[in-house]
């Protein structure tokens, strides 16, 4: 029994795995409906809780029908409905009680040590879908849309611009030193990555350059990323960060100083005309569709890694 909390506890090998597997399953099911199960349905007769503190369409839905496609079942909890450490029960007695009645809990987190502390106390696996420091579903999932178009990630330039302290560029910095990416994030100095992560990507040999130029961060690169400029439970004067974060924006003039044929990423929801312009999320380069449609397939073979 293992839990999917951050990219950083798994090994370049497992990370691989998984999404290998991602890719071999989605291929095999190509002609089957959305909610068919696979052939083998390795999730019958299990069940997976979800608990979203913060609102979410994609990790949602894709959780939902990845464990339909593995032939198992979910349900979603909503945590002013249940009793869940708000007094009237601690969060490790949620933790034992949902033990007795699913095989895995998906949850998503304003507080990362929820997760760990949540974590601790149940006897079946969890898996990280948002927290304020990781998005690793998301980030596994961008890897597999990346491969899919471009091929092998190891030795490719991927950009990201905009908020380079928040819980997509922890994953993503996490992701370069496993799946051994070049990465250049292009943000103000307010908003460079944390020293805590920081210190891992030294640690760990990541090949990381920051920078506080867009264009000399998107130069040569095979992909930009980019993320909302305020996100979820983000306690900033939301007005002073988008203007800091708007010479950042990625449009047309900066995409074009990038590779030809580099390719868009955004892990949505988007703020419009705010990290990107429509033109560009609207555009060819973008595969925005595909990274939400990826987060089914490679949330799948992560439920599947979790039991392996
Ligand atoms: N990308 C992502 O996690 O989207 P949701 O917030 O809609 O789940
Ligand atoms: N950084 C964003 C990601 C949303 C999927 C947020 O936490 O709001």
């Amino acid at each position: 029994m293992k839990n999917f909390i951050n990219i950083s506890d798994l090994s370049s090998k497992e990370l691989r795995l998984i999404i290998e597997e991602a890719k071999s399953r989605k291929e095999k099911r190509k002609n089957l409906n959305k909610s068919s199960p696979d052939e083998d349905k390795p999730f019958e007769g299990k069940s997976m809780a979800m608990i979203f503190e913060k609102p979410s369409t994609r990790t949602r839905m894709s959780f939902d029908i990845a464990v339909k496609q593995l032939g198992g079942s979910s349900i979603i909890l909503n945590p002013e409905g249940i009793h869940y450490g708000k007094g009237d029960e601690t969060l490790k007695d949620t933790a034992k009680v949902l033990t007795e009645y699913v095989d895995i809990v998906m949850l998503r987190t304003s507080k990362h040590k929820n997760l760990e502390e949540f974590g601790k106390h149940l006897g079946i696996p969890i898996i990280n879908g948002l927290s304020d420091q990781s998005h690793p579903c998301q980030i596994m999932s961008d890897i597999l849309t990346f491969e899919e178009i471009k091929g092998s990630v190891q030795g490719k330039i991927i950009s990201w611009l905009g908020d380079g302290n928040n819980n997509m560029s922890n994953s993503l910095i996490e992701a370069a030193g496993k799946f051994n990416f070049q990465l250049k994030i292009g943000c103000p100095k307010k908003y460079t990555p944390n020293k805590k992560i920081l210190n891992w990507a030294k640690r760990n040999n990541v090949k990381l350059i920051i920078t506080q130029k867009p264009d000399e961060a998107v130069k040569n690169s095979d992909c930009i990323m980019t993320d909302k400029w305020v996100s979820m439970n983000d306690k900033v004067d939301k007005k002073v960060k988008k203007k800091n974060l708007k010479p950042y924006q990625v449009n047309k003039k900066l995409m074009k100083k990038a590779k030809s044929n580099a390719i868009f990423m955004h892990c949505l929801p988007v703020g419009r005309g705010e990290e990107v312009t429509d033109e560009i999320i609207d555009g060819k380069q973008s595969v925005v569709w595909m990274q939400a449609l990826n987060r089914v397939h490679a949330q799948k073979s992560i439920i599947n890694w979790c039991f392996s």
